[in-house]
């Protein structure tokens, strides 16, 4: 077999907020494939990056209040921490706002515009006048100009599906500040995409691009092609366009360089050969995953700006679908917006990418994870069917064996089956059809289980005649079970890990032609555990909560309820139990030798109370006489220096000056009860 060179990408997650269970979908995909790839001996790289740029990172971060160097940095750290916990292995992991991205950035622009490809022309925008910033399309909320539906957004009317540019809004009001936007003339850059329009059609054909992808592309093709803008105004978190001051490359022109300012990173670090795998006669494959959302951008914008600028395309682009939850789009109050981390609190990462491969394949309709389905088929596939070949025979082989496996090899028919499924699953992998290469490996499951049944080491073990039986019977489990776990590898590596140690051998693609005879292998220790559905509930639940913490609005330090938070729940029973009565202030009354309390006579209508009230500091006697108020009627009476109190005033307020009595609203009566 020919060793390829190959290097692999998925989409640069956005700076800006948690990973989430959508994102895992591609990273899995992706994973799997380079995993396969590398498992297969091919020169393989698995890059991938922040995309740290543009407007709602920077405006996170000033909602943060730190910078958005900052900010990109805090959430790499646990977008990193979130990937590597599902044990996606990249091989670099890098940054859009990097050195390398800059200095790519500039080049592959000077590139093109020395080749004439970018245009400049003045464009008249919305602009904030309080802000003094330039607001992007989702920015901008205002009436539907076609519906008259109100708080629609700046692009198309959720109301009756419109779609419109913001200028056409009634009554149009930017987010940021709820300030009328005005228009504004700003000089923009453009790439010249249509210029490219032959060169991307003799793309499209030249490769194996997915069928909805090609027939996307011809539907483009046929709207025509437009120069696309790549400049936004300051201020701007990105790179400054070289020679431009106070211009910057839009987040969208950076973020593919990225890709190559990762592997830039990784080729210094390593010393490997950049042009390589860039240069324009490289002969290393270039793939790129990606969600279905944003084929537009790789498979016009970024071919047509790497052939512009004297780089190699890529060699596929390959899309995937999105993932609903239990048939539904993913839904912050339904908990069906799992953060990834959510998910690693409570479940094995090792679950969801089986569960992702068995369902995965190379189209782009979305992938539905049904929690039920999810524990269902975890269980039995990966605990019930491959788990059970080898917990069915280790034991026999450590105890009875002395942890040696046999010399001699059983059912040589079945075994060359299991062998020569190797070139249909890699085959399956390489297209990434992994449910079919998943089905093939549970058809060869149930097989071996079969086998097992079929001759019962239990009873052959408990007679010394077939005892030897006994032993070929577990060896050839075993043997059943390493293949098995070497087709799994890319999907199950945790998994994988620990069947090495167990089986004193390391999974090649190739070591799966060769059985293990004479063998020595470790103690068994168990391998997976079973999904609890229990810990799926409250992984559910937890998203609510972590949902409804977001949610909460950031406090002014300075706020009362900053100063004093809400105090722990209470049952209504426990509210009821308080008697709230409203109160006429029949008299109030200076206390003789008491500093902060005035004496208050409370009609109840019927009945009076008297209390002490620690209100002097803020009311004089005949600024409250004759008032309504609210008291609590039935608090134990209290006996003070000056006399007994029988009961409390509700008042507002840190004290001093700054107290407040409540008055209940006008109508109200003297004894009526406040609930
Ligand atoms: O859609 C997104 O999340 C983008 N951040 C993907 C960028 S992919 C590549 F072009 F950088
Ligand atoms: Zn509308």
């Amino acid at each position: 077999m020919t060793k390829r060179k190959i290097l692999i990408t998925s989409a640069l997650p956005y700076a800006n907020g948690p990973t989430h269970l959508g994102h895992m979908l591609e990273y899995i995909q992706t994973d799997i494939w380079s995993r396969f790839q590398k498992l297969r001996g091919h020169e393989t790289y698995y890059v991938c990056a922040d995309d740290a740029h543009g407007t709602p990172i920077m405006l996170n971060a000033q909602k943060q209040g730190i910078t958005p160097e900052e900010m990109v940095k805090n959430v790499s750290i646990e977008r990193q921490r979130d990937f590597a916990d599902f044990n996606i292995e990249f091989d670099n992991y890098h940054s859009t706002h990097s050195e390398e991205n800059r200095e790519l950035s500039a080049l592959i622009y000077k590139r093109l515009d020395a080749k004439g490809h970018i245009k400049k022309r003045t464009i008249s925008q919305l602009f904030d006048p309080e802000k003094n910033i330039f607001l992007p399309d989702r920015f901008v909320t205002g009436t539907c100009p076609t519906c008259d539906a109100q708080d629609q957004n700046g692009d198309s009317c959720d109301a009756c599906g419109a779609t419109y540019s913001p200028t056409e809004l009634k009554d149009p009001r930017s987010v940021m500040s709820g300030a009328t936007p005005v228009l504004k003339d700003s000089e923009h850059f453009f790439f010249d995409l249509p210029a490219f329009e032959s060169m991307l059609k003799e793309w499209l054909h030249s490769g194996s691009l997915q069928a909805e992808m090609a027939n996307k592309l011809e539907e483009w093709f046929a709207d025509g092609l437009q120069q696309w803008d790549i400049s936004r105004d300051a201020p701007y978190f990105g790179f400054e366009i070289p020679g431009a001051p106070g211009k910057y490359f839009y987040v969208w022109l950076d973020a593919p360089i990225g890709y190559m300012a990762s592997f830039k990173n990784l080729c210094d670090k390593k010393g490997l050969d950049f042009d390589a795998y860039w240069g324009e006669d490289s002969d290393a494959e270039l793939y790129h995953f990606i969600g279905k959302d944003i084929i537009y951008f790789h498979s016009l914008f970024w071919p047509a700006m790497l052939d512009g600028a004297q780089f190699r395309k890529p060699t596929n682009v390959y899309a995937h679908g999105f993932v609903t939850v239990n048939g539904a789009k993913m839904s912050k109050s339904k908990g069906t917006f799992i953060k990834a981390r959510t998910y690693l609190d409570h479940l094995d990462p090792e679950f969801l990418r089986y569960y992702f491969a068995a369902k995965l394949n190379s189209g782009i309709t979305d992938l539905d994870l049904n929690l039920e389905d999810f524990a269902q088929r975890v269980n039995s596939d990966l605990v019930g069917k491959v788990v059970n070949i080898a917990s069915r025979c280790a034991g026999f082989i450590s105890k009875k064996f002395d942890g040696k496996m046999s010399e001699n090899i059983l059912e040589p028919e079945l075994m060359s089956q299991f062998k020569s499924a190797s070139d249909t699953i890699a085959q399956y992998y390489e297209q990434r059809e992994y449910s079919r290469a998943i089905r093939e490996i549970m058809a060869l499951a149930d097989k071996a289980n079969q086998f097992i049944d079929a001759q019962a080491p239990w009873v052959l073990i408990k007679d010394e005649q077939t005892q030897g039986q006994a032993h070929d019977v577990c060896s050839a489990g075993l043997n059943m079970f390493k293949i098995l776990m070497t087709y799994l590898k890319p999907v199950l590596p945790g998994m994988a890990a620990n069947v090495e140690q167990f089986l004193n051998t390391q999974l090649t693609w190739e070591s799966a032609q060769e059985l293990l005879t004479g063998h020595s292998i470790n103690k068994f220790k168990a391998l997976m555990q079973r999904v609890d559905m229990d810990k799926v509930t409250q992984m559910l639940e937890e998203s609510k909560e972590s949902l409804e913490a977001s949610n909460k609005p950031k406090l002014d330090p300075n706020s009362p309820l900053a100063k004093e938070p809400i105090s722990e729940e209470i049952e209504f029973n426990d509210f009821a139990k308080v008697d709230l009565r409203v109160a006429k202030i029949a008299k109030a009354e200076h206390v003789e030798g008491a500093e902060k309390l005035l004496k208050l006579t409370l009609d109840l209508g019927g009945e009076t109370r008297q209390v002490f009230a620690g209100i002097k500091s803020a009311y004089a006697p005949e600024d409250i006489e004759g008032k309504l108020t609210v008291m609590v009627a039935n608090l134990k009476p209290r006996k003070m220096r000056f006399g007994m109190s029988e009961g409390m005033v509700l008042a507002a307020g840190p004290g001093g000056k700054e107290i407040y009595i409540l008055n209940p609203d006008e109508g109200s009566e003297p004894g009526m009860r406040v609930m």
